[in-house]
């Protein structure tokens, strides 16, 4: 499974690449926001740390606006995808820019049914947010499982990218599930290597060769 970073913060981003936990970039508004930088340059920068894809979000909710703010961002880089929303208008986009040779990633995906229209439209991800999926009483598992499902049964190609990651144990089901990419928080990825007996095993061992007095 492909580790994506749901941020804007070029530090952990760095961070994440250094210890070979990146294999793409994902951003949205409310990050753009968050992080406090222009979209354009930071955009820029992210294109130029991460080999794999970095999702850029249109604005516009009409087909010619978002495909006016996507002609500017695909000149932003070769590795910048194109996310659009989950609309009619937003499916019109995706189709058009993937015929043109853009990965594309459609967000704020609920439904299986939503996916699918993704991957009629060409998506090269689709993005079902699986944290706000729970928060409002649904499963989002069950949307991640139902997606695969219906992917297999079809042999589309459009990559299940599993977003609005919360913690771990989101990112152990998607993997059990078999999505090809998930999307978290820098600190959520990181908190993976984290084990209460990892930590306890390298107290004793340290306590012990402390005994031998030997140093390498
Ligand atoms: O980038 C989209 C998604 O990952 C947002 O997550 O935590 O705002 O629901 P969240």
């Amino acid at each position: 499974m492909k580790f994506f970073a749901d941020t804007a913060e070029i530090a952990d981003i760095k961070d994440l690449a250094a210890i070979g936990l990146l294999d793409g970039v994902t951003t949205n508004p409310s990050l753009i926001a968050k992080s406090g930088r222009d979209f354009k340059e930071v955009t820029k920068e992210i294109c130029g740390i991460v080999n794999g894809p970095v999702s850029a979000e249109v604005v516009a909710l009409d087909y010619d606006g978002m495909m006016r703010e996507a002609a500017i961002l695909r000149k932003i880089a070769d590795n910048v995808c194109i996310k659009v929303p989950m609309t009619l208008d937003g499916l019109k986009a995706c189709k058009a820019l993937t015929g043109d040779g853009s990965m594309v990633n459609v967000t704020l995906c609920f439904s299986a049914n939503q996916a699918l229209l993704a991957a009629k439209a060409g998506a090269t991800f689709v993005s079902p947010f699986v944290g706000r999926h729970d928060d409002n009483g649904f499963d989002g598992m069950e949307l991640i499982a139902d997606i695969r499902l219906i992917y297999d049964n079809y042999d589309f190609r459009t990559e299940i990218l599993v977003a609005s990651v919360r913690h771990g144990i989101h990112v152990l089901n998607a993997a059990r599930i078999g999505a090809d990419v998930m999307t978290a928080p820098p600190a959520v990825i990181k908190g993976l290597v984290k084990h209460v007996l990892t930590d306890k095993g390298i107290e004793g061992f340290l306590a012990d060769w402390a005994k031998t007095g030997q140093t390498i």
